[in-house]
C-alpha cells in the first residue's frame, strides 16, 4: 500500500505556506509594501489615517475609496488613465485671472449643481431658491444707486427693469443687505470675455433699502455658450451635447446673519430652459419676464418693448461667507 507521508507533508507545507501569505500580506499593509491590486487601497487609507484635520481624513478617505472603486468599476486602462490626467492638466493651464476652467468642468458634469442642492433647501429634499454661482462672478463690481442702470458701455438688445425685493424667512424686509448682479451681454458674452465691452459692463453692486428693495435698469439677457475651447468644449463635443446656458441674470445677496444667497433668474421663454449645459435651471428660479408694447416707458429714452422683472428672494439664517472668486 502507497504511504500518505509525503501527501500529509505536502499539505502542512500548503498550509504554512497560505500561513505565511496571510502574514506576508498583513506586514505588506503595515509597511506599505503592495502585494496585488487587491492591497492597494487599504494601504493608501492606512497611509492617510494620522491626518490629523478629521474632516480633511473623511474626505481624502472617501475620495480615495470612490476613485479606487471607479478604476475596478470600468477596469481603467493606461492608454484612459493617460487620457484623465491629460484632461485635468489642461484644466489647470486653461485656467487663469479671467476664466476659470475647473468651475465650467464641475459646473457641466452637474457636480456644482448636486453640491448646491445639497447645502440648501432642505439638504436637498426640497426645492430651493440657490444656484450655482459659475465661473464669471467678480468680487469688486461697482456699487449702483437703487434704480440705476448696469449698462456701462453701448450694450443691444431691449430694456429690462428689475425690481426685487429681499426677505427673510418669516417674511420680513432685510434691509443693509449687499447684492451683486451680474449677466452676459445680448451677444452671449460676459464683459471679461469681451473686449468690447467697458470693464464691468452689465454688472452692479446694490444696497437694499429699509423696505429690503433693490432696483436697476439693464438689457434682457439671451442665452449664451459657455466657453468651448478648452477640455470641457471637447467633452461636450465628444458627448454630443450643445455648449448652452439659458438666458438668465445672477445674483449674490450677502448680509452678516444670514447665509450668502446665490442664485440665478432664468427667462421663461428660452429654448434653452429644459437643456441648460450646466444643470442650473430649478422651477423656482424661473422669472416673470413681462413685455411692454405700449404704455408709458419707465425712462424717456425706452423704445417698446421693453421688459420688467419683479422677483423676491428668501434669505436664511446663517453664516455670512463669500466663495472664493472664480476669477479676478
Ligand atoms: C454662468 O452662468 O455664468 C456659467 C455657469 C456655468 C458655466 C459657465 C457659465
Ligand atoms: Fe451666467
Amino acid at each position: 500500500m502507497q504511504s500518505i507521508a509525503p501527501y500529509r507533508q505536502a499539505a502542512a507545507k500548503a498550509s504554512r505556506k497560505g500561513f505565511f501569505a496571510m502574514q506576508l500580506k498583513k506586514a505588506s499593509q503595515r509597511s506599505g509594501i503592495i502585494g496585488s491590486a487587491d492591497d492597494v487601497t487599504s494601504v493608501v487609507l492606512a497611509a492617510m489615517q494620522d491626518a490629523p484635520n478629521a474632516r480633511l481624513r473623511e474626505l481624502a478617505d472617501a475620495f480615495v475609496r470612490h476613485m479606487h472603486a471607479f478604476a475596478r468599476e470600468v477596469q481603467l486602462d493606461e492608454a484612459e488613465y493617460g487620457i484623465g490626467i491629460d484632461f485635468l492638466n489642461r484644466i489647470g493651464q486653461a485656467t487663469n485671472d479671467s476664466h476659470n476652467e475647473g468651475i465650467l468642468f464641475a459646473d457641466a458634469i452637474g457636480f456644482s449643481t448636486l453640491v448646491c442642492l445639497l447645502n440648501n433647501g432642505s439638504g436637498g429634499a426640497t426645492e430651493t431658491a440657490a444656484a450655482l454661482l459659475g465661473p464669471f462672478w467678480r468680487m469688486k463690481s461697482p456699487h449702483t444707486e437703487n434704480g440705476g442702470s448696469i449698462v456701462r458701455s453701448p450694450t443691444p438688445g431691449p430694456d429690462l427693469f428689475v425690481a426685487a425685493f429681499v426677505k427673510d424667512a418669516a417674511g420680513r424686509p432685510v434691509a443693509g443687505a449687499e447684492v451683486d448682479v451680474w449677466q452676459s451681454s445680448p451677444v452671449g458674452l460676459y464683459e471679461n470675455q469681451d473686449a468690447t465691452q467697458a470693464d464691468m459692463n452689465l454688472r452692479g453692486k446694490f444696497i437694499t433699502d429699509a423696505e429690503g428693495r433693490f432696483s436697476f435698469r439693464s438689457v434682457k439677457p439671451a442665452g449664451y455658450p459657455v466657453p468651448t475651447a478648452g477640455p470641457v468644449g471637447d467633452m461636450l463635443r465628444a458627448q454630443k451635447r450643445h455648449p448652452y446656458r439659458p438666458a438668465h441674470l445672477h445674483f449674490l445677496i450677502f448680509k452678516p446673519g444670514f447665509k450668502t444667497l446665490i442664485t440665478q433668474i432664468f427667462v421663461d421663454d428660452d429654448k434653452n430652459l429644459e437643456s441648460d449645459v450646466v444643470f442650473g435651471v430649478t422651477r423656482e428660479l424661473v422669472g416673470d419676464f413681462r413685455r411692454h408694447d405700449a404704455g408709458a416707458p419707465p425712462a424717456v429714452d425706452v423704445k417698446p418693448p421693453w421688459f420688467t422683472l419683479d422677483a423676491a428672494f428668501v434669505m436664511a439664517e446663517g453664516e455670512a461667507r463669500l466663495p472664493v472668486p472664480p476669477i479676478k
